[in-house]
């Protein structure tokens, strides 16, 4: 829940984590997520406009995530804006929530303006796109099967590292080297990607490896599949910038927390001689301010959910 100025300063932004919630059953599960946002959002409204030092009466609208998401979690705070606009007087826009990602980054350099090329990279979605203006995408790529986020996370439970699996195989990864344990490259043609055929990868790696792993190996092992899923990323962002040159590129959602993909793409963006924007990591991870940013710039009317929407 955040409360934006301009659609580029934030007065507020709070998150009310479900990580501990999910944590025992090694994932989300979606009914008890529907039921957290229904007992939490309520409460995080009032503080939002305490931190803010705002009153309702001073906002312009509402904005609030119509899709993609969980169905239930989505309903409900649909809902719930719609209520809270109603009580205020205001306008509710439904903004999607992939949009939300690349305006992380106009909330974190407020020079930037699009055209700009951007990664989105989450746990559902691993795309690059093309905004060419303010609520204007083009997909030019995505990936075939699974995303990178969940490619991580399927990983880190084949490590036996904890929920949420993507920021724990970063940490391990730090530790590890990953040219001990190489793992092949997804590579196809254009600019699609493939995660699937390196998950498969490492787990037949892990069954000719044996139990009770050396902890040194699980660390190589993680640096490994980190590599290749960041290089992979990073092979196709170059193509698509080589393609389409652009002065700006963003790359954005969940995994642009990861450490060595903000590293890496430093290098890959400066070398191709544009400006790279990686917003800081509460940023890249779902946060309400990203949504009221992209609600400023691009107020779409529609409040439908869609569970799948694209972009
Ligand atoms: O954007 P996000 O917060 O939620 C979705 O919209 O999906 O992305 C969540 C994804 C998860 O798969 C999580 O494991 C991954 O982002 N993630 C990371 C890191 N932090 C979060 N993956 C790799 N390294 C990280 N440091
Ligand atoms: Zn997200």
């Amino acid at each position: 829940m955040a409360v934006v100025e301009d659609g580029r300063r934030q007065l507020a932004n709070l998150i009310h984590s479900q990580v501990a919630l999910h944590e025992e059953f090694g994932g989300v599960v979606p009914e008890v997520a529907a039921r957290a946002h229904l007992e939490k959002l309520p409460g995080l409204v009032t503080a939002a406009l305490a931190e803010a030092g705002v009153t309702a009466g001073q906002l312009d609208r509402v904005g609030v995530t119509r899709g993609p998401g969980l169905v239930g979690c989505l309903l409900i705070g649909v809902g719930m804006a719609r209520g809270l606009a109603a009580g205020w007087g205001k306008p509710v826009v439904g903004v999607n929530h992939l949009w939300g990602h690349v305006y992380a980054a106009l909330l974190t350099e407020p020079s930037l303006e699009p055209p700009l090329l951007a990664l989105v990279v989450s746990g559902a979605h691993s795309d690059l796109v093309w905004m060419a203006g303010h609520g204007r995408f083009e997909v030019l790529g995505r990936t075939r099967d699974d995303a990178a986020g969940e490619a991580f996370d399927k990983a880190a439970r084949m490590l036996g590292l904890g929920y949420p699996g993507g920021p724990a195989l970063d940490r391990l990864a730090r530790t590890g080297d990953a040219r001990r344990q190489r793992l092949p490259r997804p590579s196809l043609p254009g600019l699609e990607y493939s995660f699937s055929g390196l998950k498969t990868a490492l787990r037949y790696r892990l069954r000719d490896l044996g139990e009770s792993l050396p902890e040194q190996t699980r660390a190589d092992l993680a640096a490994a599949f980190e590599a290749s899923v960041v290089e992979s990323l990073l092979e196709k962002l170059g193509l698509a910038l080589a393609g389409r040159p652009a002065a700006e590129v963003v790359v954005c959602g969940g995994v642009a927390a990861n450490t060595l993909l903000r590293r890496r793409a430093a290098e890959v963006v400066a070398a191709a001689g544009a400006r790279l924007t990686i917003p800081p990591l509460v940023l890249c991870t779902d946060n309400g301010a990203m949504i009221a940013a992209a609600a400023h710039h691009a107020p779409q009317a529609d409040l439908e959910v869609d569970p799948g929407l694209g972009w």
